[in-house]
């Protein structure tokens, strides 16, 4: 059954024919609103959501479902189709922006979008998605944070947190409701060209970044500026066969689930709102098309909530050939996928999908059950009372606040890996400094891949501050600065040489290096007519991920890891000068060679510097060593400092499966006190139950008596707090629930 008055058709005409204008409309609530009707349930902000979700799938037609579950490209879509085909989302895929592309007219484009989907019948509102990966990145004028790569060195979860939330404003200041980010990739092959949208090459490092969710989202959807996140690519993305792009991972169930599952199940439980499909496969499936992946692990062991969305034209590749058929979609939906971003195919996907579901080939209830994911989303998020861009977030757009954050993140970023001499910090006053490079004047090149365009650009592309003018606004009058590019012109007469070099910009499968890994010839010739000078050379490498450096390193005095460090190039100079020392450490292990990869910690390979490597300054705190990543063989002999006293519950979730099992544990502070590091502890009743490998915990096994103590990044449990852990282990027949749990030596009740 469904409400439709001719005050409200009256009122989506007139809209249309404004929209058809190009004249920014009007703000509409929605139609039937707008005609005056006493609010539906669904409209009741008062009712529960599950309440409002119920009644609107109730009055909603089969064309109307399928078009929620539809997302299609901007530039492929008009406001009205969008109304006539009751499309539910709209994307930007990377670089795609209105024009002028600044922050008002992404806000103008995404309210035309907005007020078409709530002229239809029962004016659900859109939700608009883009990639806002390191800042809002795809709008020029937005603040540019360094990429992953570079938050994972700075080890600092609570920054990457700050981080999101400034993005999230950014994002809602232009209207645009969902970030297709964090990135949880576990990057394990630098040769893969999205090494550096990765956090780190550890799980437990991805898993601590997860905050950034947390800072996308705010307190709870809904909230001031609260944009939602995604965790992606699910599953395994960053761990294929010669890091090739959207290759085949090709690992047991226990690596997979140990190595690359758990910055999901940290990210599912901090309620992140959509997960994204991985291009890549798992022994050969896709997983587009991965059921057990999807629907079996994510949705029903991980407990996921949210609505999982595919990645750009993914379901087509499910067989092998161009274009998508509706056995793929019957495949991809039935497998889990319940919103399909088809950019262009959008009109076939929703062809393909009625067909199959009137051939009875997708349930209704399946159909229904995305839906419901959807719409909870769109609900929680508070798109039905608050569908228009809030343009009182418009001017934090690349504001001072967001840039001076952009700022610290950089300087913590930066990894010193060499200092001979202690060349470094530099002297701001009465110094004579040579700089060269093709890198050190480029906003571009020190922003990478998705910025203002899909593969990112050279030069002045959006607003900021140069390496190298952060360097001249440095030093003192005193000082003098001079730039040459390939390094021509240099003499004896400078105290040092800042040669700040690396990769040209680059996204996703055109970044990959299945060969040589070593540096542009453009900046060796650069770095030889430095050396000839015989002046010292300090290097600032601007790169996604650790190149082959090993012939060239002996030459230089200085090596400054600043991976992809965006539009606050002044963090650098912070470094170089001292004014913030160095405490970045390295995400990922540093080749030797080329042919070393994938190294990785605790391979037993010998990088030329390893994951958690980073020197401080001279009288300075050097980088805190990285706590232990492989679990240490035996418990440790002295307990942590007297912990505190806790009461705790604890759940435990065991999934079965060929090759073992997998534990999923949750961990409870019950008590009244904060617990500030803990270490939990229980018995195997079996002699022949194992911990093969654990996550977001350091695991130790003696006997049949288990230790998990915390990460630096979630040894804090507030009361009532909790904590997710977890591990793949094996176990000879029987596999009974462990007892004894005890949490700093008291005992645990209860489930969490
Ligand atoms: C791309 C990427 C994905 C991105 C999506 C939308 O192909 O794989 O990370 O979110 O398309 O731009």
């Amino acid at each position: 059954m469904r409400t439709r008055s001719s005050a409200a058709l009256l009122a989506a005409v007139a809209l249309l024919t404004l929209l058809g204008a190009g004249i920014p409309a009007p703000p509409v609530v929605n139609a039937a609103a707008a005609a005056g009707a006493a609010a539906l349930p669904y409209q009741d902000p008062s009712l529960p959501v599950a309440t409002r979700v119920d009644d609107l799938l109730g009055r909603m037609s089969l064309d109307e479902k399928i078009g929620q579950m539809t997302q299609a490209e901007r530039a492929s879509v008009t406001p009205a189709e969008i109304t006539s085909y009751r499309l539910g989302s709209v994307l930007s895929g990377g670089g795609s922006a209105p024009t002028p592309n600044n922050a008002t007219s992404w806000a103008d484009m995404y309210d035309r979008f907005q007020n078409a989907a709530l002229a239809t019948p029962l004016g659900i509102p859109m939700i608009y998605g883009s990639d806002a990966v390191h800042g809002h990145n795809n709008v020029v004028g937005a603040t540019i944070f360094p990429h992953n790569i570079g938050l994972g060195a700075t080890r600092d979860p609570e920054l990457v947190r700050r981080i999101g939330r400034a993005t999230a404003e950014e994002v809602a200041g232009t209207g645009v409701d969902w970030t297709f980010a964090p990135c949880l990739c576990v990057a394990r092959n630098d040769r893969w060209g999205r090494t550096y949208e990765s956090f780190g090459e550890v799980p437990a490092l991805v898993s601590s970044m997860t905050t950034v969710i947390d800072g996308f989202q705010g307190e709870s959807l809904g909230g001031p500026a609260s944009v939602l996140a995604t965790a992606k690519h699910y599953l395994g993305d960053g761990g294929t066969t010669n890091g090739t792009d959207q290759g085949d991972t090709r690992l047991s169930e226990a690596e997979l689930r140990a190595v690359h599952l758990p910055p999901f199940a940290e990210a599912v439980r901090r309620n992140v709102g959509s997960v994204m499909i991985s291009y890549s496969s798992w022994n050969g499936q896709k997983l587009h098309g991965h059921d057990y992946l999807i629907n079996g692990v994510l949705k029903s062991e991980l407990g996921f909530d949210g609505f999982v969305v595919s990645d750009w034209n993914g379901i087509d590749q499910l067989d092998g050939a161009a274009g998508f058929t509706a056995a793929e979609v019957r495949q991809a939906v039935n497998a889990g996928i319940d919103m399909v971003m088809a950019p262009t195919g959008w009109r076939q996907f929703i062809g393909h999908l009625r067909a199959e579901v009137q051939a009875g080939r997708v349930s209704q209830a399946r159909i229904d059950d995305a839906n419901r994911r959807i719409l909870t989303k769109k609900f929680e998020l508070g798109l039905f009372e608050r569908p228009l861009a809030d343009r009182s977030y418009t001017s934090t757009v690349g504001s001072a606040a967001h840039r001076a954050l952009a700022r610290q993140a950089v300087s913590q970023s930066q990894v010193l890996l060499k200092n001979d001499g202690n060349i470094l910090p530099l002297a701001t006053a009465n110094n004579r400094i040579f700089v060269a490079g093709r890198s050190a004047d480029n906003i571009g090149y020190a922003s990478g891949g998705w910025t203002i365009s899909w593969q990112g650009g050279s030069g002045a592309i959006t607003p900021g501050t140069t390496i190298l003018q952060g360097i001249r606004n440095a030093v003192a009058s005193s000082s003098t600065v001079t730039y040459s590019a390939n390094g021509s012109g240099i003499d004896g007469s400078y105290r040092a040489a800042i040669a700040v070099i690396g990769e040209t910009p680059y996204a996703e499968g055109r970044g990959d290096r299945p060969s040589g890994m070593g540096l542009d010839p453009t900046d060796l010739a650069t770095l030889d007519r430095l050396r000839a000078s015989g002046v010292p050379v300090v290097v600032v490498l601007v790169s996604g991920r650790p190149l082959e450096i090993t012939a060239q390193l002996p030459d230089w005095r200085a090596l400054l890891a600043a991976w992809l460090p965006g539009t606050e190039g002044g963090g650098v100079a912070d470094v170089l000068f001292g004014v913030r020392p160095p405490t970045g450490r390295l995400p990922v292990s540093w080749m030797s060679s080329a042919s070393q990869q994938p190294v990785n910690d605790g391979d037993g390979k010998a990088p030329l510097f390893p994951y958690g490597f980073g020197l401080g300054y001279a009288g300075s705190p050097p980088a805190t060593p990285p706590p232990p990543t492989t679990p240490p063989t035996a418990p440790p002999t002295t307990p942590p400092s007297t912990p505190a006293a806790a009461a705790c519950q604890v759940g435990y979730a065991v999934t079965e499966w060929s090759g073992g099992f997998s534990a999923n544990i949750t961990i409870r502070n019950t008590g009244t006190s904060a617990v500030a590091g803990w270490t939990l502890g229980f018995t195997f009743p079996s002699s022949g139950q194992r911990v093969a490998q654990g996550w977001s915990a350091r695991w130790t096994q003696s006997g049949t008596a288990v230790t998990a103590t915390n990460e630096s990044w979630n040894a804090n449990l507030a009361p009532g707090a909790s904590v997710g852990i977890g591990f793949t282990g094996s176990h000879s027949g029987s596999n009974p629930a462990p007892t004894g749990f005890t949490l700093n030596g008291q005992p645990c009740t209860g489930d969490a």
